[in-house]
């Protein structure tokens, strides 16, 4: 692999008005790396995105591919979205072969190249499967194979499955790391997966809560394909997680309560734990009450401990 960057990042700072999103990220991406993007929601990871993309104005600094201003009409990029983003009017082989109608390949080429990528993700006998005939997996899947069917010297891809069960979440990154290495293609891959990032990544960039910087970068010297329960995988997954881990308590919010109490045969009180904004919900199942403080940063934490501890003190 060649360490000419493919894409130069110099002092980006992007705000919204008066919000400070990307403050003054650096960072070089090397021809045909697979570089994983790990931070909290919100922090602006979209935003980098769509301001590489060329959709968002920086407010100062500058992106650059292959030493040059980013020009769409010149670099070949290849987007897939945090939603799923298949043409609902088109069936999957047209959506495939979207992306090269619209850069004017011939139809042969159209052709060759849908038929092509539909097989190495498995959909060449849905290939007449209009999307909403087609599973969750099988949309990313027409969103892959339309990226690659382009062959783009980048591949931008924002979350793609991070709405994927674990099991099929494995199959997809594993058809896209094949599909990198077969291409040669340089990736920048978003995620809020620890597991995923250092499955995926050769270099993982961990970034901070807005205003956002960039926390560390770690190397993944790690072969692929990876095995996750080597102790090299899990150490390297522990530093990621260690690393994250003041944010990534947030996302306790998404599901697991930050810890629950079941006292004197009342129904368990569940609290959840929200780092990104600080907010604190307490409620209890199967009653449908359910108390919702919402503090913000600017707020003293002390006001908020307290609300929590006269919660706590009156339902205990
Ligand atoms: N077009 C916009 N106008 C104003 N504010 C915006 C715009 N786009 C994003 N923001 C703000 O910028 C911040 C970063 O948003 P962004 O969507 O980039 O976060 P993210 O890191 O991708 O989050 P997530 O992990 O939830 O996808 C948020 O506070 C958001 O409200
Ligand atoms: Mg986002």
């Amino acid at each position: 692999m060649s360490r000419e960057p493919k894409v130069t990042v110099e002092h980006l700072v992007k705000r919204f008005g008066e919000l400070l999103v990307l403050d003054d990220i650096s960072f070089d991406v090397a021809q045909g790396e697979f570089l994983c993007i790990v931070g909290p929601t919100g922090c602006g990871k979209t935003t980098f995105l769509n301001s590489l993309t060329g959709l968002y104005d920086v407010t100062s600094g500058s992106i650059k591919i292959n030493g040059e201003a980013v020009d769409l009409k010149k670099h070949s990029l290849a987007y897939i979205f945090q939603e799923y983003s298949a043409m609902p009017w088109l069936t999957v082989e047209q959506n495939v072969r979207f992306g090269l109608s619209i850069k004017h390949a011939s139809r042969k080429e159209q052709e060759r190249q849908a038929r092509k990528y539909m097989e190495l993700v498995g959909l060449s006998q849905f290939k007449d499967y209009y999307p909403d005939q087609l599973s969750a997996s099988m949309l990313q899947r027409v969103a892959i194979a339309r990226a690659f069917a382009t062959e783009p010297e980048l591949l931008l891809m924002d979350e793609p499955y991070g709405q994927l069960d674990t099991e099929l979440r494995y199959k997809l990154e594993n058809e896209l790391l094949e599909l990198w290495k077969q291409s040669g293609t340089t990736v920048i891959f978003i995620t809020h997966n620890i597991e995923e990032a250092v499955y995926l990544g050769q270099r993982i960039l961990i970034l901070s809560n807005k205003p956002t910087r960039i926390k560390k970068t770690l190397d993944n010297p790690l072969a692929v394909p990876r095995d996750i329960a080597s102790p090299e995988f899990v150490a390297l997954r522990n530093e990621v997680t260690e690393l994250i881990k003041w944010w990534y308590a947030g996302s306790f919010l998404a599901g697991q309560p930050g810890f629950t109490t079941n006292r004197g045969g009342r129904p368990p009180l569940k609290c959840y734990l929200s780092s990104p904004n600080f907010s604190i919900r307490m409620s209890y199942w199967p009653s449908r009450m359910s108390i919702l403080i919402t503090a913000s940063l600017r707020a003293p934490s002390a006001i908020i401990f307290l609300a929590m501890a006269v919660s706590m003190f009156l339902w205990i």
